[in-house]
């Protein structure tokens, strides 16, 4: 067994790194190691705020109904409770470390978004919450002794005798490997929206957790749950960028190129109803309705009301030509929130002994079939604080946590795989392996809507790809195998999944069936081929 060089290995820098590294710091040495720079994450972009049950008439319990309506049926309710009763707390050390949130009239502001039964987003800089989050932890990790390792990607997790005891590491710069002893390994790279080909994440969201902890021997559940978020800027030639919910909190509508507000015909919440709705009516609108384009119209506020509730979002839209003040944008859904992730108990415990995570790559089930508005940066914080207390012994005996998970279904991705060997006819007319190809691909077959025989086609390309695919040499490679790792893992999961449930729609099971309220777990070694 290799002798740990650091207490804890943190592997990613996003809210849920920065935050874990900080509270870890107090029982031990700590090492994070990013990929990017420690303010390259996902996180970092978050618009709309943190949903926390701190406002006059809300309550934990009434946050935690709302959670469990959103996930369809698939939450773990201990999970969920969990998070909306230690949510205040967590949200009050934020306060405490100095997260300017907003404020009217000397009370925290709360906003609202999908789903939500009453106002209860806490926000920042309008729409900048993400950002001042990240930087307020950073600021605090700069100031600490927690050792920061930038541009450096984690190629690999050492597992012995049923424990992670080392990481492995590439410079994305300098090309050197390395290997770091650790006796805590968190898990905290944030989500893979860079499957698809449009998505509201940055470049860096290329799923490496998943990868990693799945190649490592830990289970990934809930890999088919994908959440698209409705309203990203469609204008040509700009990125995929978000147009917060919190603007339909606001009182924005959705209209279509006559003008007219099309979401009161799809749910009786309208435009606040749940997002996997919102975004298949969008679809629905641009195909088979009036055609064409689909509008986010928040012209009936006051522009300077508009200009200082979503200051990123107006500017943005400014310097591509739209002023939100005055005319409606035009929006698409986009690839936004990854469900799924590496398996944990509600102390982020992996089935590995010492490798734990935490945030969007990691799958407590907490958010369920589909994640209520702004409660991912709470899941992260809760999460991350009961990961350490775990870390230091101040959590039960993982056996009594795992009988009281919701019934599962385990499924050996071998035996899946056994049914996708690639077929003549694929190979034949088979594209190139490219992160692009892949993109184009997932995004048409496993996205917003699916289908089992493009499903079942998908699966066999991604197979042949990964049976082809040279062995990373660099950066770009070690994200491309993640990426193809990580699409056939969800992919997988969905042709299991013979139902619609929550942000998984399957236009051949187009009902929700009471005989799938359960998880699809994946375990396998290395990849199957
Ligand atoms: C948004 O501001 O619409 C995104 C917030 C979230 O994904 O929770």
């Amino acid at each position: 067994m290799r002798t740990p060089d650091y207490d804890y290995i943190i592997i990613g820098s996003g809210i849920a790194g920065l935050n874990t590294a900080l509270l870890a710091r107090e029982h031990g040495t700590v090492l994070i190691v990013t990929k990017g720079k420690i303010d390259d994450c996902n996180t970092r972009y978050a618009q709309g705020g943190i949903a926390a049950a701190v406002g006059p008439g809300d309550s934990p319990a009434l946050h935690m109904q709302d959670t469990l309506a959103a996930g369809a049926g698939l939450c773990d309710p201990a999970a969920v409770q969990v998070l909306t009763d230690e949510g205040p707390q967590r949200v009050a050390r934020l306060i405490q470390w100095g997260v300017p949130f907003d404020t009217i009239h000397g009370e925290v502001a709360l906003g609202r978004e999908g789903a939500h039964s009453l106002p209860r987003i806490l926000h920042a800089g309008g729409d900048a919450t993400g950002q001042h989050i990240e930087l307020t932890l950073a600021e605090q990790v700069a100031r600490s002794d927690i050792e920061v390792l930038e541009y450096t990607l984690a190629t690999g997790l050492v597992v012995e005798e049923g424990a992670v005891t080392a990481v492995e590491t590439l410079n994305g710069v300098s090309g050197g490997k390395e290997t770091f002893g650790g006796r805590t390994v968190v898990i905290s790279t944030g989500g893979a929206g860079q499957a698809f080909k449009y998505t509201t994440n940055p470049d860096v969201a290329t799923g490496d957790g998943v990868a990693l902890g799945f190649l490592a021997g830990a289970t990934v559940m809930d890999m088919e749950f994908y959440q698209f978020h409705p309203t990203a800027l469609w204008i040509e030639g700009a990125p995929t960028f978000l147009l917060s919910e919190a603007m339909r909190g606001e009182g924005a509508v959705l209209r279509d190129e006559s003008g007219r507000a099309f979401m009161a015909d799809y749910h009786p919440l309208a435009d606040l109803a749940p997002r996997d709705v919102v975004s298949r009516a969008l679809v629905a609108e641009m195909e088979h309705g009036s055609g064409g384009r689909v509008y986010l119209d928040i012209t009936h506020l006051p522009a300077e009301i508009v200009q200082s509730r979503f200051p990123t979002i107006y500017s943005f839209c400014l310097n591509y030509g739209v002023d939100i003040t005055k005319e409606p944008v035009s929006v698409a859904p986009a690839a936004h929130y990854m469900m799924g992730g590496v398996r944990i108990d509600t102390w982020g415990r992996t089935n590995i002994r010492g490798l734990y995570a935490c945030g969007e790559v990691a799958c407590s089930a907490v958010h369920g079939a589909n994640r209520l508005a702004s409660n991912s940066l709470l899941d992260t914080l809760v999460f991350a604080q009961r990961l350490v207390a775990s870390s230091i012994g101040h959590a039960p005996e993982r056996q009594e946590l795992l009988a009281r998970t919701p019934e599962e279904t385990p499924v050996e991705t071998s035996d899946v795989a056994a049914t996708l060997r690639p077929r003549e006819l694929v190979c034949a007319s088979m594209p190139a392996l490219s992160k692009e190809a892949l993109q184009e691909l997932l995004w048409r077959n496993a996205g917003i809507s699916r289908h089992g025989s493009r499903l079942l086609l998908t699966a066999r390309i991604l197979c042949a790809w990964e049976r082809t695919m040279p062995e990373p040499a660099d950066q770009a490679g070690y994200e491309l195998r993640n990426l193809l790792l990580l699409g056939r893992l969800m992919v997988e999961a969905a042709l299991i999944r013979q139902e619609s449930r929550g942000s998984h729609f399957r236009e051949d099971f187009p009902d929700t069936s009471p005989n799938w309220e359960k998880h699809v777990q994946l375990t396998g070694e290395g990849v199957a081929g």
